[in-house]
């Protein structure tokens, strides 16, 4: 019985060190990552849920959404000029895939507005592509140059 208690006090001494560690790792990783990456897995969350209020109709949430989408926040300044530095001559391409976001995330909204559901993933559609694009053509290189991954 004796055995038992402590083989049990030991499985969960190791069980709290595994989380203890993770929880550092990704800590550790947040900290050393874009402050881009946060806006991205928001952009990602957004996408997902307006996926989810097409099926359901819900044409306020995909308003509401949308303008998440189209006005999402920037890097701060310190980050924007390591990124700026980075791309050099192809800043004018990246920030012309945020164009291409931005405008068809307004024209989704305006499209729930109107309960137009096909004209909504029409420009779902076209958001989608800009996110395409931009990650196609340069998500690999930053996560290269930022990470030192890939
Ligand atoms: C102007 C370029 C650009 C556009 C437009 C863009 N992305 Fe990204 N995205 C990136 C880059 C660069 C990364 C890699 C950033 C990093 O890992 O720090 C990325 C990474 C991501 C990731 C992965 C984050 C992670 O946890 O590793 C998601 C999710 C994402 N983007 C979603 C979206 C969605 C959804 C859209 C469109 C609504 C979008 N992005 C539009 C450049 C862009």
């Amino acid at each position: 019985m004796k055995v038992m208690r402590f083989m049990g006090f030991v499985l969960a001494g190791g069980l709290l060190f595994t989380a203890a560690t993770a929880a550092a790792e990704t800590g550790a990783e947040a900290a050393n990552s874009l402050a881009l990456r946060k806006i991205m897995k928001d952009l990602g969350s957004n996408m997902q849920t307006v996926t989810g209020a097409v099926s359901m109709e819900d044409w306020p949430l995909i308003e509401k959404t949308a303008r998440l989408i189209a006005d999402h926040p920037q890097p701060p300044m310190s980050e924007k000029l390591r990124i700026i530095a980075f791309l050099r001559t192809d800043m004018s391409r990246f920030k012309g895939y945020d164009g291409e976001v931005h405008k068809a995330a307004e024209a989704m909204g305006e499209a729930a507005k109107a309960k137009d559901g096909q004209a909504v993933i029409a420009s779902f559609n076209t958001v989608q592509t800009a996110c395409y694009g931009c990650h196609k053509d340069f998500r690999p290189q930053f996560l290269r140059h930022f990470y030192g991954t890939r």
